[in-house]
């Protein structure tokens, strides 16, 4: 792989004196949805599929980025005492916004440099393609520039790009799980102290494949700030009486003893689904690591029940999948990951049913859908890294 895309370097920008090669991967979140901007657990894994690049630094002050998946686009060319979000530099902005990001903090990028990317992750299917582009450009600036900096300052600076530089109000789940993934491994963030645990994932014989609906996200964006800001309305009425900073600081209890605090109906299942998601990840990861993964997945799909019926966050394809997917043989849990309304599923599922699996839910979805799924068997992999 990193041969070819040297080659593509030369075809591209002229020659391969002086270039390196970087990697960062994609994400799945297996338990922990909507809790990162509650101040809750999530509990995501790296991927082995993610974005390449392959990159040399620049005499002058002009950044030159191309990208494999987007060659209609060609050269996409700035300087950096230009770093704006423009439309036409459409998927360029992401990396355009690490640098700013990276200035923002004087970390001193005082050269152009030049960059071929190629991704292998399926674009808009929630399995954090932006955020993987943004690790990579981390990496890549820490080395070319030699910068002294740690994977969460650039778990940080990328995420702060993706909030204040493209506009995506994102928690940190992607980045970090991205920046800091680990193979075999999924990380139990909480994200009010930022504090991290590393869990082996020993499915024995069974693996984890992500469904995905193929549907494009949308109108994702807009929901997510809605979720977000009836979350923060619900905190806000039970602050009147409690001390507390996020609502995942809230046990089950807590919350429904408090119940009547919340004025709004709707802002109360919001804040259910948060506390309850929450409470429901610790479960999930205590159950993992006693081994007892029926246990592990029947919390995947009372999660996917909350997302569906208290959180609304997805749709008649996402619940598609997953319902069927429910109705397999060998399916140990399913439920819907990433921001909702479509993107992907991921199940866990027995490895001698895969095959079936795979046939039925994608024949059962294209009746009742009208369009294909697709379906990836996925490894977890390490995060965002320089390659040899
Ligand atoms: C998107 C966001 C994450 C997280 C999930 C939902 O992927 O980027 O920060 O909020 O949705 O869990």
């Amino acid at each position: 792989m990193v041969k070819e895309l040297i080659e593509d370097f030369s075809r591209v920008f002229g020659d391969c004196k002086e270039v390196n090669a970087y990697f960062a991967p994609g994400r799945v979140n297996l338990i922990g949805e909507h809790t990162d901007y509650n101040g809750g657990n999530v509990f995501p894994c790296a991927l082995t599929f993610g974005t390449y690049a392959v990159a040399r630094k620049r005499e002058d002050r002009n950044v030159r980025l191309y990208s494999k998946n987007f060659d209609e686009l060609g050269i996409i060319e700035f300087s950096l005492d230009k770093l704006e979000n423009l439309k036409a530099h459409d998927w360029a902005n992401y990396p355009k916004g690490v640098i700013w990001a990276f200035n923002n903090l004087n970390l001193n990028i005082d050269k152009g440099f030049e960059v071929l990317f190629y991704g292998n992750i399926p674009n808009g299917a929630g399995l954090s393609s932006s955020a993987s582009i943004e690790l990579v450009t981390s990496v890549i600036l820490k080395d070319l520039f030699n910068i002294d900096i740690d994977m969460i300052k650039m778990v940080d600076l990328s995420k702060l790009a993706e909030n204040k530089f493209i506009g995506v109000n994102c928690g940190i789940m992607d980045q970090f799980a991205i920046g800091m993934g680990k193979e075999k491994c999924a990380i139990l963030l909480d994200t009010n102290t930022l504090k991290y645990d590393y869990a082996e994932i020993d499915l024995e014989d069974a693996s984890i494949v992500i469904s995905n609906t193929n549907k494009r996200r949308g109108l994702a964006d807009s929901k997510y700030n809605e979720r977000r800001s009836q979350c923060e309305e619900a905190l806000r009425d039970l602050q009147k009486e409690l001390n507390i900073n996020s609502l995942g600081e809230l046990s089950e209890e807590e919350l429904e003893k408090n119940k009547h605090l919340i004025k709004d109906s709707i802002n109360f299942k919001r804040a259910k689904h948060a506390v309850y998601e929450n409470q429901r990840t610790l479960k999930a990861v205590k159950a993992l690591k006693e081994k007892d993964i029926l246990t592990f997945g029947k919390l995947m799909n009372d999660s996917h029940v909350s997302l569906r019926d208290d959180y609304e966050v997805t749709g008649i394809e996402l619940d598609t999948l997953v319902e069927l997917a429910w109705e397999e043989k060998g399916v140990i849990g399913s439920r819907m990951t990433g921001a909702g309304f479509g993107g992907c599923t991921v199940s866990i599922v027995k490895n001698e049913f895969i095959d079936d699996f795979i046939k039925h839910v994608g024949e059962k979805y294209r009746k009742k859908i009208g369009y294909e799924a697709s379906f990836y068997v996925v490894n977890i992999g390490d995060g965002a890294r320089k390659l040899d």
